[in-house]
């Protein structure tokens, strides 16, 4: 049997992809962890912003190299930047195999055919207005495991000024309930699945463009009926479309996680205008404060870009008082970075790299006392952590996480308790997760 080994960059939707290569290959290709004894290379990339595209450059050279010592080794590239470079990919490396895009990967069995027959490369990343995802369940028994992804809608049609995703992904079309109930039963029933996390770059207007599906509040009610399903997250909400059907929803429906990854982007109104947001500041603190009002225990996380062009000073201190006043448990801050195709790429005003790299480490700086005081809550407290596995800095612990997506390594009896839901006791907070004892099984 041939092996295939992929490298994924990016995001969850990415390693999600990457999931579903395998699915779609079947039986004729296994895993392998190690390219050196691969027979298909895949990278699987990203382009949010130039750094990870810059990867996919070096490890293009990487793979290269083996390629050279075994000619018969296929090497591709699928993901965002197969997308968004397609030809141009294969005329700065003409060695190169398979350029699949974003719903070209989907094709990768008859990509591989077209090799074998006519032995040249193949490029599919045309991107159809009207692509939903296909159904696609693990064919053989996968092995068991504790948490999975569900990509429930694919593209966005939000067109931030500064993102690259709408023209890599496609435009926003949701899957259908049934075929996501289907993937979850399947995932649950015969792989052991107990966390579910729903995928989207807006999972907020889920449904809203197709007649008779169910909207995304209503979806997670659907999904926590499955009695084995014991948790569901998802990720990401756009703060304009987040409405107090689904704030009630996250409040009332037990199974739904206490925890949302709510991207504020930029805290000054000038900026938010100039991102294309669609909210503004105050409209944000009115949908922290509802999310609070009905769920007191919710986690808030975010995005932050600092530097974007022309955010003066004034701007970014705006974006401080906004942590301040929110006090996120945690913040996934970026530099601005100029993506191809974008309307901020032709802005100008351009924030020199020092004085981004300046606002980052306040952004950072900042964060880091807020979560740490939040970690620190904590301590003395009982939580119900989903085991995950053994903790990887030590192994003779076990690792998994709160409702509110904090880490917790803990001491345990025993260490088959992979997939039970168990009562820890808080003894030390650290810098971004906690450790603690175990206390009892609450379920298994
Ligand atoms: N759909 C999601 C996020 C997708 S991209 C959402 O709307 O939140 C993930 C994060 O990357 C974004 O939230 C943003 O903070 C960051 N990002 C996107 N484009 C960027 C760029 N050009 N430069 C820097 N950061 C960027
Ligand atoms: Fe990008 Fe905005 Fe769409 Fe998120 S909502 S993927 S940031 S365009
Ligand atoms: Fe990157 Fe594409 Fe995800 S650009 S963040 S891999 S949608």
């Amino acid at each position: 049997m041939k092996r295939l080994y992929i490298k994924t960059f990016g995001c969850q939707m990415n390693e999600n992809d990457t999931e579903k290569v395998f699915i779609l290959l079947g039986d004729s290709y296994v895993k392998t962890d190690n390219p050196e004894e691969a027979d298909l290379v895949l990278i699987n990339t990203c382009s949010v912003r130039e750094k990870p595209e810059h990867k996919l450059y070096s490890e293009i050279g990487r793979y290269r190299l083996l390629k050279s010592k075994r000619p018969d080794l296929l090497l591709g590239v699928m993901g965002c930047v197969a997308q968004q470079e397609g030809e141009r990919l294969l005329q700065r490396f003409p060695y190169l195999d398979l350029i699949l895009g974003t719903q070209g990967f989907y094709r990768i069995k008859e990509a591989l055919q077209t090799i074998e027959n006519k032995g040249s490369p193949v490029i599919f990343n045309q991107l159809r207005d009207d692509f939903t995802i296909p159904l696609t369940l693990p064919n053989k028994e996968p092995p068991r495991r504790v948490k999975a992804f569900i990509t429930i809608m694919q593209g966005c049609d939000n067109f931030c000024t500064y993102c690259v995703v709408p023209y890599v992904r496609g435009r926003e079309n949701s899957r259908s309930p049934e075929d996501i109930i289907e993937e979850a039963e399947h995932l649950v029933k015969k792989c052991g699945v107990r966390e579910i996390t729903l995928l989207g770059q807006n999972v907020n207007s889920y449904g809203k463009k197709h007649k008779g599906y169910v909207d995304f509040a209503d979806l997670l009610n659907l999904l926590s009926q499955i009695e084995e399903l014991w948790r569901i997250r998802f990720t990401t909400s756009h703060p304009k479309d987040l409405s107090e059907k689904l704030v009630r929803t996250i409040a009332e429906n037990p199974k739904v996680c206490k925890h949302i990854h709510l991207p504020l982007q930029a805290g000054s109104n000038r900026t938010l205008k100039r991102m294309n947001r669609k909210y503004t500041k105050e409209e944000y603190l009115e949908k922290v404060n509802l999310l609070r009002a009905h769920c007191p225990e919710i986690a808030i996380t975010t995005d932050l870009i600092v530097g974007f062009p022309g955010e003066s000073e004034e701007d970014f201190n705006e974006t401080l008082e906004m942590m301040e006043k929110v006090r996120f448990q945690e913040v996934f801050s970026f530099k601005y970075s100029h993506r191809p195709f974008t309307v901020a790429s032709k802005l100008g005003e351009e924030i020199p790299e020092d004085i981004k790299e300046e606002r980052l480490t306040k952004v950072h700086k900042l964060q880091e006392s807020i979560t740490e005081s939040i970690l620190k809550a904590y301590l003395g407290k009982e939580v119900e952590v989903l085991v995950e596995g053994r903790s990887e800095k030590d192994l003779g612990k076990l690792t998994g996480r709160i409702t509110t997506n904090i880490v917790v390594n803990f001491t345990a009896p025993r260490l088959d308790l992979i997939g039970s839901l168990v009562k820890v006791k808080i003894e030390e907070a650290g810098k971004h997760s906690l450790k603690g004892k175990y206390v009892e099984t609450l379920k298994c």
